[in-house]
C-alpha cells in the first residue's frame, strides 16, 4: 500500500476543485468527486456536459487541468495513466475500444497480463472470466463485428482482468438489448461485491436507478447535484436540466 495512505484516508478515489478547458470551452469547472470501494456510483447529465472529461481527468489522460486527485489518500494528479493504473483504477472508453485484430480471449489476456502477474496466473484469470462472463464461446473468435451485448462484455472482462480497485465505464450499456443490460447490471453488482469502486456514466437512466448507490449530475461542467438515486431521481433541478429531455 502507498506510504502516503492513512486509514482515514483508506480506498477511495477522488477529485477535489477539477478545471479543464477544451477547445475554447469550459468544460469541468471546480468538480469534486469520490468513490469508495465497494460501491457503483452514477455520472450522469446531458451531451457535452463534461462527464468524459471528468474520467479523463480522474485516469491522467489529460495534460492541463486544475485540481487534484487522490487515490487512497496519495495525491496522483501529476502522474501518468500508467502509473494511475498501476494503483488499481482502469477506465474504458466510450464506444468500447477493443483491439479488433485480436481475438476475444487475447483481448481479456491483454487486460490479465497488464497487471504484471506470470503468464500463467494471467491465463488462468483469463480462463476464469471469460467462463463467469460467458464468454467462452467466443474465445477464439475476432474480436470485431460481434454483437454490442458481448462486445461490452468483453470490454468488461478485460477491465476486470487487470483487478482494479476502481473501474471507470464510458457508457457501458449503449446498444445494449434490456436483457442484455440487466445481465450487464448483475455482473457490476458482482464487481461491487468483490471490493472494486465503480463509476459508472450512463444516459440510460433504467440502467442508472436500478445498479448505481449514488448519483453526480454534471451540466456544462459544473456539478448540479449528488444524492442517492431517489433523491436524485426526485430532485426538481435534475429533472428540469437533464431528466426531462430524455425518456425515463
Ligand atoms: N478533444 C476535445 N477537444 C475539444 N473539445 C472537447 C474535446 N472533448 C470534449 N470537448 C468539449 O468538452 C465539453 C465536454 O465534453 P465531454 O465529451 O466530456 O461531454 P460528455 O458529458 O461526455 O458528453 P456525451 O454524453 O455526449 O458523451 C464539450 O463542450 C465538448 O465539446
Ligand atoms: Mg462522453
Amino acid at each position: 500500500m502507498d506510504e502516503a495512505t492513512t486509514a482515514a484516508e483508506t480506498a477511495s478515489l477522488e477529485c477535489h476543485g477539477i478545471g479543464v478547458q477544451r477547445g475554447g470551452v469550459r468544460a469541468l469547472d471546480d468538480v469534486s468527486l469520490r468513490v469508495d470501494v465497494g460501491e457503483i456510483v452514477g455520472l450522469i447529465g446531458p451531451n457535452g456536459a463534461g462527464k468524459t472529461t471528468l474520467l479523463d481527468a480522474l485516469s491522467g489522460f489529460l495534460a492541463r487541468m486544475s485540481g487534484t486527485v487522490t487515490i487512497n489518500g496519495a495525491d496522483v494528479t501529476r502522474e501518468s495513466a500508467s502509473r494511475r493504473s498501476r494503483r488499481g483504477i482502469h477506465r474504458t472508453f466510450q464506444g468500447s475500444r477493443l483491439f479488433s485484430n485480436l481475438s476475444v480471449e487475447e483481448n481479456v489476456m491483454v487486460g490479465a497480463l497488464a497487471s504484471g502477474r506470470s503468464a500463467a496466473a494471467a491465463r488462468s484469470e483469463c480462463d476464469e472470466l471469460l467462463a463467469s462472463l460467458e464468454l467462452d464461446r467466443w474465445r477464439h473468435q475476432r474480436s470485431s463485428g460481434l454483437p454490442q451485448g458481448i462486445t461490452q462484455r468483453i470490454v468488461l472482462a478485460r477491465a476486470l482482468a487487470t483487478r482494479p480497485r476502481f473501474l471507470m465505464l464510458d457508457e457501458p450499456a449503449a446498444g445494449l438489448s434490456e436483457v442484455e443490460t440487466e445481465e450487464f447490471e448483475h455482473l457490476l453488482r458482482a464487481a461491487r461485491e468483490a471490493g472494486t469502486g465503480v463509476l459508472v456514466v450512463e444516459h440510460d437512466m433504467r440502467f442508472v436507478e436500478s445498479v448505481c448507490d449514488r448519483i453526480y449530475v454534471l451540466s456544462e461542467g459544473s456539478l448540479l447535484f449528488q444524492g442517492t438515486v431517489a433523491d436524485t431521481f426526485a430532485s426538481p433541478v435534475v429533472q428540469q436540466a437533464y431528466l426531462g429531455e430524455i425518456e425515463h
